[in-house]
């Protein structure tokens, strides 16, 4: 049995709370939450919660094994910090950290202690990213060119952390797990329109070994909810719509072929190809159920982590880059990670 504590009981931390919670082997025993409001809210769903507002009961009770943080972003390096320094293993919401450094020194402690660490990179957990992974493995793209991600929407404002923060994470996230690949630099530009110094509207273009590229557009200040993501591979092209329910994914037969051989200009020739559409079928189930259930795993069996603590160290270099190239009038930023001073 694992027993969990939670930080955080807003608009997310629920959720993790319901999924623990219905995992078999684990069992939720403490939520804390600065508003009192929010425990009342939790103690209701769940009476037998222990609650606090002093996360710090959380962290030193010797009967909880793990602490999940689902708190703003500017607070998860000091929280899991505290966590893992007190020999708990830590489940931190996207993004790990809104800074490098801090991520840097947990990926650090976390194997110091030989704890398990994750971030809450949901998207790599869920059907349709799977999916398209396993395409992308077996080769059916081809050779993958680019990709490009809008991820937009009418709000919701942050006054802690620009859009790229909130939004963009995801993508990065799922860029590195199909491409099996860091990106090695990053060009980006965004403005603020709506609040002094916190960007609303970015676009990033990151570079990634071999050539490929992949295209970000992340807003709070956009009329429709669009989140969709194009794959442009040699072979074929995908498109993932997240928002729809039926239709995530199409596999489009469509490319061009160069045809290689030819002495002259005028021989040079292009064939446009026009094929099929597939719409695959997706396996359902919530990826967090997936998710939780594999930070369980981790603890347990010392399973691999798909999201542990270097890819969401990762993820925060790349944005903090991105936003470093967004306030350098786009310059081109090289990505350092810097991995090796943790071991
Ligand atoms: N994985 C996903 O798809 C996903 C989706 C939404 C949010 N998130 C992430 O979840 C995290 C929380 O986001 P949210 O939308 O729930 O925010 P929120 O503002 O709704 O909730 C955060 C809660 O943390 C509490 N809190 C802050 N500091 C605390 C402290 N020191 N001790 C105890 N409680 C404290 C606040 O009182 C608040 O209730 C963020 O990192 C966000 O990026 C992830």
């Amino acid at each position: 049995m694992i027993t969990l504590g939670v930080i955080g009981a807003g608009y997310w931390g629920p959720n993790l709370v319901r999924n623990f919670v219905n995992l078999p082997g684990a069992r939720v025993t403490r939520v804390s939450d600065l508003s009192r409001e929010r425990l009342q809210h939790m103690e209701k769903l769940y009476p037998y919660l222990e609650t606090t507002q002093d996360y710090r009961v959380l962290i030193e009770d010797p009967g909880i094994d793990a602490v999940v943080i689902a708190t703003p972003v500017t607070s998860h390096a000091k929280l899991a910090g505290e966590a893992l320094a007190a020999g708990k293993h830590v489940f931190v919401e996207k993004p790990l950290s809104n800074s490098s450094e801090a991520s840097l020194q947990l990926v650090k402690l976390a194997r110091e202690k030989n704890l398990v660490g994750m971030v809450g990179h949901t998207f790599i957990y869920s059907p349709a990213v799977l999916k398209i992974k396993e395409l992308l493995d077996s080769g059916e793209l081809g050779e993958v060119y680019y990709i490009s991600t809008t991820r937009v929407n009418l709000g919701l404002f942050q006054d802690d952390i620009n859009v790229v923060w909130d939004l963009a994470p995801h993508d990065l996230s799922i860029f590195a797990f199909l491409l099996d690949a860091e990106p090695e630099r990053v060009q980006g530009v965004g403005h603020s329109y709506i609040q002094p110094g916190i960007e609303d509207v970015a676009f990033l273009t990151y570079g990634f070994p071999g050539g490929r590229l992949a295209n970000i557009h992340v807003s709070w200040l956009d009329p429709n909810k669009i989140r969709r993501t194009t794959v442009v591979g040699s072979k074929k092209m995908l498109v993932y719509d997240d928002t729809s329910n039926v239709e995530k994914i199409r596999v489009y037969d469509k490319g061009v072929d160069v045809h290689r051989h030819y002495d002259t200009f005028g021989e040079f020739q292009l064939a446009y190809r026009f094929g099929d559409i597939h719409i695959p079928k997706l396996d359902d189930g919530e990826p967090l159920k997936v998710e939780t259930a594999h930070f369980l795993d981790c603890i347990r069996q010392g399973t691999h982590c798909r999201s542990g603590l270097e890819h969401g160290h990762q993820v925060v270099c790349a944005l903090e880059a991105g936003c470093t190239s967004m306030r350098e009038g786009g310059r081109s930023v090289e990505i350092e990670y810097n991995l090796s001073r943790a071991f």
